[in-house]
């Protein structure tokens, strides 16, 4: 038996779902029952009926899904995958930040640890950030771990006040806008689609700025032919899907998330047939880490 056969009937013998998202591996978002943005698998997490998620992904996603629906198992084909970006803030600051500003609101992108959520008032993706921020009653935003999506964020939603947290994605971080105007270079015809995690100088010279659901949704709709994408490549496979008479350009720095690599075929075999590397949420840490989450949740209706 292959190894797709074997993951196919330990999934049907476990009452277990696959959910993966767009920066996996081609052969693992193949395999997967959903697959989407960081905002979509959030919500499918939270209303699934089997008994198992193998969550392909990293940490805060399997973390999120364990929240959501506490009564799951929940597996993850390598639990060291993590995101960097994810523990780049701190509890003690969010403590200062509540100390010295009034009507503040702790905004917390979904890529953070449930230790940082239960400090914060409500939950962001970057499909939702702009109409949640709106919709909050507070005047002043500590928007952590990101600070370009934050700064990005802040210049749509002008009538708040912004504190900016020095979080950031390293593998975003490493494009350079000179690699992107050095593509553009070559293809002045195609279209800049990045995601907002990207520096900001990169942001400036983008066509669409938006989720990873959102730049596929994007290139598939749009009458143009070529694109420069600048978020991580793992993308490109359901572009291409999509898009087979379409061109997608990276910058030269192709954007890697190595933690997202970590999934593979063999680990999620591995994980259905041992029921090893589930995650675990203490009671203590999930009651007030998902309500930020269930808030993103109702807001973003
Ligand atoms: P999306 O919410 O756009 O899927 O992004 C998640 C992520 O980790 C981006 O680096
Ligand atoms: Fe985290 Fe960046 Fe990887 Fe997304 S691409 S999971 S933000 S390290």
């Amino acid at each position: 038996m292959s190894i797709i056969e074997n993951i196919n009937k330990l999934k049907k013998e476990k009452n277990a779902v696959i959910l993966a998202h767009y920066y996996v591996r081609p052969e693992v978002q193949d395999i997967a029952d959903y697959i989407g943005d960081s905002f979509y698998l959030s919500k499918v997490a939270a209303g699934l009926t089997e008994q198992t998620i193998v969550f392909c992904g990293v940490s805060f996603m399997g973390e999120s899904a364990k929240m959501l629906s506490p009564g799951k198992t929940v597996l993850m084909p390598d639990l060291t995958a993590d995101c960097p970006m994810a523990h780049m803030a701190d509890a003690e600051t969010i403590r200062k930040m509540r100390d010295t500003h009034e009507d503040l609101a702790v905004v917390c992108y979904i890529n953070s640890t449930a230790e940082l959520k239960q400090h914060s008032d409500v939950c962001v993706t970057s499909a939702n950030a702009v109409k949640i921020v709106k919709a909050l009653p507070n005047k002043n935003i500590f928007f952590i771990p990101d600070r370009n999506l934050a700064h990005y964020i802040a210049a749509l939603v002008p009538e708040k006040h912004f504190i900016y947290n020095e979080g950031f994605c390293p593998t975003h971080e490493r494009m350079q806008a000179e690699e992107v105007l050095r593509v553009k270079e070559e293809h002045p015809q195609a279209l800049v689609l990045s995601h907002p995690e990207c520096r900001e100088e990169i942001l400036k010279m983008s066509d669409y700025i938006g989720s990873t659901s959102g730049i596929i949704n994007y290139a598939a709709q749009s009458e143009e032919k070529e694109f420069i994408i600048c978020t991580e490549e793992g993308v490109s496979y359901k572009l291409q899907q999509d898009n087979p008479d379409k061109k997608f350009y990276f910058p030269e720095t192709v954007p890697v998330c190595p933690n997202m690599k970590k999934n593979t075929l063999e680990k999620i075999l591995h994980v259905l047939e041992t029921g090893e590397n589930e995650v675990h949420v203490s009671d203590k840490l999930r009651v007030n880490s998902v309500k930020p989450l269930e808030r993103m949740l109702e807001l973003a209706k």
